[in-house]
């Protein structure tokens, strides 16, 4: 047997056309809505990584601290033979300190955005030489084929940053449901999860002083923009991020200030003035509701762990 990890790049990326459907389907709709993975182009990609800095945005830095205490705990509980399968490649600096601890034989980061998949795969084979590093190009809401060498190991979801948030929870069921399907009876799944909390802690967040939130949201649009044939003007639209208490999510809109037209791809979209395009939801879970969810995707829980003030939550749960 070799020493040297492998690297294979499987590519199922959607084709464009499917964006401008896509787009187009969620602009039609009453209200507008805009799924939040187009906000990941290189630009939303930097602006997103600046917001896991910000000294308003808790998430990211609590969840690194629980790795840092508790990720020998996980690594135990994993054991060899590991297939670590993160959903979203975007975390490196948790896929490497995870990566470091559990040692697994083989790597597959599961990302829409090629290039950024490509980048961080071929930079993680190089910093991890024994690692075999398996990348699949996929829109992972959807079901995707693992590559055919991690058949016979133990495979481990990985879905860190509470981007479990973004779907709505019969969505994230369903999701489970999915990472269950790929990771078998027996399997496990890592996953972060940003907690319910004080209405003005959450706000914040999402509302940053310098406004890298802002510009994050806004994004979206250049991203359109330059992605299909549109013309969007950003500076006609503000950022709007409220908590919506009934539905227990943060909610990101983009109001348009003025009444005015956006032609996209070929066809014209009217907004009017104060109307808010929907961009993102970003659910929040008490413990009992997320491991009720977990439990009716086939989940039940191995471990759990969360910081002092309550905040976010990392689980480690086992496929039945
Ligand atoms: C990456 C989806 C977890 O919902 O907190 C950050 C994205 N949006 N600020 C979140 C986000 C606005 C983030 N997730």
């Amino acid at each position: 047997m070799s020493s040297k990890g492998s690297y294979a790049f499987l590519d199922n990326k959607p084709a464009q056309q499917e964006m401008a459907r896509e787009i187009l389907a969620g602009l039609k709709t009453q209200p507008k809505t805009l799924s939040p993975k187009y906000f990941y182009d290189a630009q939303g990609s930097a602006l997103f990584d600046q917001i896991t800095e910000l000294d308003e945005y808790y998430l990211t830095r609590t969840e690194m601290a629980l790795f840092d205490t508790h990720l020998v705990d996980i690594a135990q509980h994993l054991g060899g033979n590991v297939c670590l399968i993160e959903y979203g490649s975007g975390s490196s600096v948790k896929i490497r300190k995870l990566l470091q601890t559990v040692t697994p034989a083989a790597y597959v980061p599961v990302d829409i955005s090629d290039e950024h998949l490509q980048a961080n795969a071929r930079a993680l084979h190089k910093d991890f030489p024994a690692l075999n590093v398996l990348p699949v190009c996929a829109d992972f809401t959807q079901r995707f084929e693992l590559p055919a060498a991690v058949a016979d190991m133990t495979k481990v979801g990985f879905f860190p940053g509470s981007s479990i948030g973004n779907f709505d929870p019969q969505g994230a069921q369903r999701f489970l449901e999915n990472v269950h399907a790929t990771v078998g009876p027996g399997g496990a799944m890592l996953v972060g999860v940003d907690r319910k909390k004080s209405v003005s802690v959450l706000e914040q967040a999402y509302n940053d002083k310098q406004g890298v939130t802002a510009a994050f949201n806004l994004n979206v649009l250049t991203h359109i923009n330059n992605e299909l044939d549109a013309d969007f003007e950003p500076q006609q639209f503000s950022h709007v991020a409220r908590y919506n208490p009934q539905l227990g999510c943060i909610q990101m809109f983009l109001r348009s200030d003025v009444k005015q037209r956006v032609e996209i791809a070929g066809e014209t979209i009217s907004f009017v003035e104060g109307e808010e395009l929907h961009t993102e939801n970003s659910y929040k879970y008490d413990p009992d509701e997320f491991l009720a969810l977990a439990d009716s995707a086939g989940f039940g829980s191995l471990a759990q762990f969360s910081d002092s003030r309550a905040y976010f939550t990392l689980y480690l749960l086992q496929a039945r």
